[in-house]
């Protein structure tokens, strides 16, 4: 949810910023906003929609400016609600990610002494209250300390000053990370911005301060305002291409990346599991956490827990994990799933879970993200940056991490990883244009329809929650997914002629029961797609997918990842950028 970039450097930062908010823009992109310092003056540019391919020649040359890339939470979407925001005598400007809860009774109080408001943000607020504090303190720095001590909720700001070269960014709950570069920095909200710059990190920490002044950067923690020490971090394998290698949307160039993602996600030994494994043992609970796709996959994660190894698993929300906050202890263990590590819901949930004692493992494709440095045992998916704004690689390598976990513990790790790798091999000539011809067809037919269903049971019932989630995030289609056993219990009476309904099947002992679904179904007059394993007579259509033994229903979300898009482009929507979404929900 937003991103926020600030450069310091030699030259060019209209152009630097241009570059690092484009690789940001998966955090939002409903609008956009620039500030550069040309001889004391801050000019700013904001637009509404996505930056796409901005030209910056004509722009002032500068060596420091800021930026945000924004996804509305208080404000519509116009150039006025668009970061950064202005102090009223013009001396600085502040980009913001995250809410301020408190910012009704903030701007009560600031109304009150006269402060003017332009914009509807909650931003404008932390702008007034920066000014306020200047009434009495003559340090910028010391002035937005004391501001951000008055704010509540997670928030990470960026002020850049017009007098001085100045740039002060504080972070609580969202994330903030300075690249150091060669006598440049980067004040972002991740490392993939700036990742093609450099590879060196200072990771700032919740309530702490970074300033640049006099040519370096300098930390301090927020509460007491002292300097404090910090480390330049140098991370491997940062920079990676966020190009679409010849693919028409990110979105197909993720789907079809899988055939080798799913295979680096497995890249953990015996011994490198040993620990976690051992945890799992010991744990009277293990917790697996969540939100959207994530937690899905930690649905399917406790289900293989259950299923094959045999642990009592339970899988929680993220945003739902209220009623279980007494219970969590040290004897438990929560195992966190995202792609970004930095869902706001998780993070939360992880760190309270943190303080009951209860040890925590997470999942995460993001290098050097909050859940991954606040686990006590941090695991990599390694599936390479995901910029379409849904999640598609990073969810068949979580689920593929996890079935390699579970079968660990079960003794039959090498039967996992023979799996993954046959899945890998049989989806390098899966994907083809036929595939892709087959499906597109098939999405003809489906846009004219109200409605969709997904009916899985055992193995495949999460697939069908994050099949139908893939349709309606990318195709407004109205998807769901349910399990086999539930549509008799209410939701058949929406079965009528021609409603589509996928049947997901495997060659395991669901089958007779998803067939006998499948006939209460078809009786109603639905119009019924088989994706899976085993093929039947009473399918209209069927979807074949890889059979590789226990990973097999893994394979089974990827032609709904490509009726997801192939709906969108029928229906004329763009696949990488769905309406509403963001792919970092760093607020609650
Ligand atoms: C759906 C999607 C979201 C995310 C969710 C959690 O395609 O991408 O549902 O899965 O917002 O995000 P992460 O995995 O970054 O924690």
């Amino acid at each position: 949810m937003c991103g926020v970039f600030g450069y310091v450097g030699k030259s060019g930062a209209a152009g630097k910023i241009v570059n690092g908010l484009k690789r940001l823009e998966y955090r939002g992109y409903d609008s956009w906003g620039i500030a550069v310092v040309k001889e004391g003056e801050i000019e700013v540019t904001k637009k509404v929609g996505a930056i796409g391919d901005l030209d910056v020649g004509e722009w002032p040359e500068s060596h420091i400016g800021v930026g945000h890339t924004r996804w509305a939470t208080h404000g519509g979407v116009t150039e006025v609600n668009a970061h950064p925001h202005f102090s009223t005598d013009k001396s600085f400007v502040l980009a913001q990610n995250g809410i301020v809860e408190n910012y009704q009774d903030l701007k009560k109080n600031l109304i009150n002494e006269d402060f003017e408001f332009i914009s509807e943000t909650d931003t404008e607020v932390i702008v007034r209250l920066v000014e306020d504090k200047l009434k009495s303190v003559s340090d910028l720095r010391e002035a937005v300390r004391l501001a951000f001590l008055d704010l509540e909720g997670r928030n990470t700001i960026v002020v850049l000053s017009s007098k001085i070269d100045h740039v002060i960014a504080v972070r609580n709950g969202s994330p903030l990370v300075v690249g150091v570069g060669s006598g440049e920095y980067f004040f972002a909200s991740d490392t993939l911005s700036f990742a093609d710059k450099t590879s060196r990190v200072v990771f700032i920490n919740d309530g702490e301060i970074v300033e640049y002044k006099d040519g370096e950067i300098s930390v301090f923690d927020a509460e007491s305002g002292k300097k404090i020490d910090f480390t330049i971090e140098e991370l491997e394998n940062l920079d990676v291409d966020v190009d679409k290698s010849g693919y028409d949307h990110f979105m197909l160039k993720e789907i079809v990346e899988q055939k080798d993602t799913v295979r680096s996600a497995v890249q953990y030994s015996m011994k490198e599991l040993e620990p976690l494994i051992g945890t799992v043992k010991k744990s009277s609970t293990v917790y697996t956490i969540g939100a959207g796709t994530a937690s899905y996959e930690a649905g399917q994660a406790a289900y293989f827990l259950r299923k094959i190894a045999g642990v009592k698993a339970v899988e929680l929300k993220s945003y739902e994990v209220d009623s279980y906050r007494d219970l969590f202890s040290p004897n438990d263990l929560i195992i966190a799933y995202s792609q970004s590590g930095e869902t706001a819901d998780t993070v939360e949930a992880v760190e309270f879970a943190i303080s009951r004692g209860a040890k925590v493992a997470s999942i995460v494709n993001m290098l050097g993200s909050t859940l991954t440095r606040i686990s006590d045992m941090p695991f990599f998916v390694r599936s390479g940056p995901e910029i379409c704004v849904c999640s598609t690689k990073a969810f068949s390598a979580k689920l593929s991490w996890s079935l390699l976990v579970s079968c660990a513990i079960a003794g039959k790790y090498d039967e996992a990883k023979k799996s993954i790798y046959c899945l890998s091999d049989m989806l390098q000539s899966y994907f083809s244009d036929k595939l892709f011809e087959r499906i597109r067809d098939l999405s003809r037919k489906l846009k004219k329809s109200d409605h969709a269903f997904i009916l899985g049971r055992g193995q495949n019932y999460y697939i069908t929650l994050e099949s139908a989630l893939k349709i309606k995030e990318i195709s407004y289609l109205h998807a769901e997914g349910f399990a086999g056993g539930e549509l008799k219990h209410g939701v058949i009476a929406l079965i009528e002629k021609g409603t589509p309904v996928f049947v997901l099947i495997g060659k395991d002992e669901e089958k007779e029961n998803i067939i006998s679904a499948a006939a209460e179904v078809k009786a109603r007059g639905a119009w019924l797609i088989g994706v899976g394993q085993v093929e039947n007579e009473l399918f209209d259509e069927f979807i074949a997918t890889p059979d590789v033994g226990v990973a097999s229903c893994i394979s089974n979300v990827i032609p709904f990842q490509l009726v997801s898009y192939f709906l969108a482009l029928e229906l004329g929507y763009d696949p990488d950028k769905p309406r509403n979404l963001a792919k970092s929900v760093t607020v609650k």
